[in-house]
This record gives structure tokens, sequence and C-alpha cells, in this order.
């Protein structure tokens, strides 16, 4: 009896989704430009600038599947990757969601990597799709913390005093990043366990780690930081603006 093909092929679902309330008005926050090009496109790039992923799927925001679809083809992008585009959700637990049904069967491993952090660096990406691919069902890129971490109890009343409950040690803390990398079938079986309330996850591992399974962490990268304020932008752009200078163009 022949068994089934492995599914073999690493995916990055992108999700795109979200207004960007933090950043203030204007556009999706993925659809804003960094130096001229949108942040998705940015992203975008990151993610297929890896040899190993062979297909994107972008979420987009809701009404904007069309307008997400008319910037890949308008943008450069490699050949030897496929793209994809589903309308997202009301948060981003169900945006990721709705990226992953999108998925062919032939994809084994898949990263998801938030539109906001689009300066993540290639090798960034290719340690993570490693450590699936090594065997590891979760993967998180993350780094020290520079600021010491207080939990409070938080105040009713914007601005007011909160009681600090504990002083985590700042040694044993990570801030996680993305592009997070899963074996599909954990990832799925996350997406169908794990209750959507509130705000949903804010964070694929942590669903993983909700069902028991180990999740590991590797070194993140400075540049894969998420755009969430406005001197974010800043920010990027200064990135940017050094890549351009050290490549000579
Ligand atoms: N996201 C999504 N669908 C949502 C909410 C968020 O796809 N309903 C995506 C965002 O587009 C972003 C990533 O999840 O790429 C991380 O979310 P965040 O940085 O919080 O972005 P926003 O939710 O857009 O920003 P804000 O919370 O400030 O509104
Ligand atoms: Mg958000």
């Amino acid at each position: 009896m022949n068994s089934p093909p492995q599914p073999t092929r690493t995916a990055a679902v992108i999700p795109a989704a979200g207004r960007g309330v933090r950043l203030g008005p204007g556009a999706p926050k993925a659809l804003r430009a960094l130096n001229g090009t949108p942040m998705l496109i940015h992203a975008v790039r990151a993610m297929a600038a890896s040899r190993a992923v062979s297909l994107v799927v972008v979420v987009a925001p809701p009404d904007g599947a069309a307008e997400v679809k008319t910037l890949l083809s308008d943008h450069s992008l490699p050949d030897r990757t496929d793209f994809l585009v589903v309308p997202g959700g009301d948060t981003r637990q169900e945006s990721v969601r709705a990226g992953v049904d999108a998925l062919p069967p032939d994809v084994g491993t898949v990263l998801v990597h938030d539109a906001a952090r689009p300066l993540v660096p290639v090798d960034t990406v290719d340690t993570v799709i490693e450590t699936v691919r090594a065997g590891a069902p979760a993967v998180v890129p993350a780094l020290p913390l520079a600021d010491t971490v207080k939990e409070v109890e938080p105040a009713t009343e914007r601005g007011a005093p909160e009681r600090v409950v504990a002083t985590p040690e700042r040694a044993r803390l990570r801030a996680v990043q993305t592009p997070q990398g899963f074996d599909r079938e954990v990832l799925v079986r996350a997406h169908e366990t794990v209750e959507a309330s509130g705000e949903g996850a804010t964070d694929d591992a942590g669903m993983v780690e909700q069902l028991g399974l180990p999740v590991v962490v590797v070194p993140g990268h400075e540049e894969a930081f998420k755009v969430t304020r406005p001197l974010d932008l800043v920010l990027a752009e200064a990135v940017l603006a050094r890549r351009r200078a050290n490549d000579g163009f």
C-alpha cells in the first residue's frame, strides 16, 4: 500500500487585516508606506526572501482583498513564490485562522508573520524554518529585554498610579517576535482547540502552549520590531535608509 506523500512545502501566513489604531488615523496599517512602499510589500518580500518559502498567504483587511491583490501584482516579487490573498477577521486570531484554512494540502511547515514586522532579516526566517524542520512543533524568535518588567494591578482610571504585584527576573524573560514557525498539524489543532475570547490570541505559540506542547525560542533580531506607534515608522524608515547606504544604492 502506498502512503500519501508527506506535506513538505513551507508557507508563510501574513496577518495584515488590522486597522492600526495605535498608529493613528489613516489607511489600514499594513497598507501604509515605508519609504514609498507599502509595509505589507516589505513584509511579503521578507518572507519570499527565504528560498524555503514557496507560498505566501496574505490575510487582507476584510474589505481590502482586491486592493491587496492589485498591490501584489504591481510590485516585483520572486517568481519562485506563489501568492494567495484571503479576507481577514475582527481579531488577529480569526485572521490567522482564515490564512491557515486557505493552505493547500502539500504544506507541512507554516510561518505566521505580522505584516507589522516588515523588516525581519532572512536569516531569522531561515533559523525558524530550520528549527521546525528539525522537529520542534512550535518555534518563536525572541530577544532578551532591555527594560525591567513589573507586573501590576491595572488601574481602572487611565494614568492613575498602579500597585506593583511582582518583578519577574529579567534574565529569564524574552520579548517574542514573528515569524513564528509551526508544524502545520500542530497549528491547525491549536486553532481548533483554543477558544477565541475577547481580543483573541496575539501570540500563536501561546495557543500551542495551551495544548501542552513544547515551544522553543530561537534568537530574534532587533530589525524584526513591530511597527505599532508613530515613532516606530521613523525607526523603520531609518533602518531602510541604513540598508540602502550599506547596499551602495
Ligand atoms: N491583524 C489582523 N487582523 C486583525 C487584527 C490584527 O490580521 N483583526 C494583524 C495586523 O494587521 C498586524 C498583526 O496582526 O500585522 C499584529 O497586530 P497589531 O500590531 O496589533 O496590528 P493592528 O491590530 O492593526 O494595530 P492596533 O492593535 O494598534 O489596532
Ligand atoms: Mg492589534
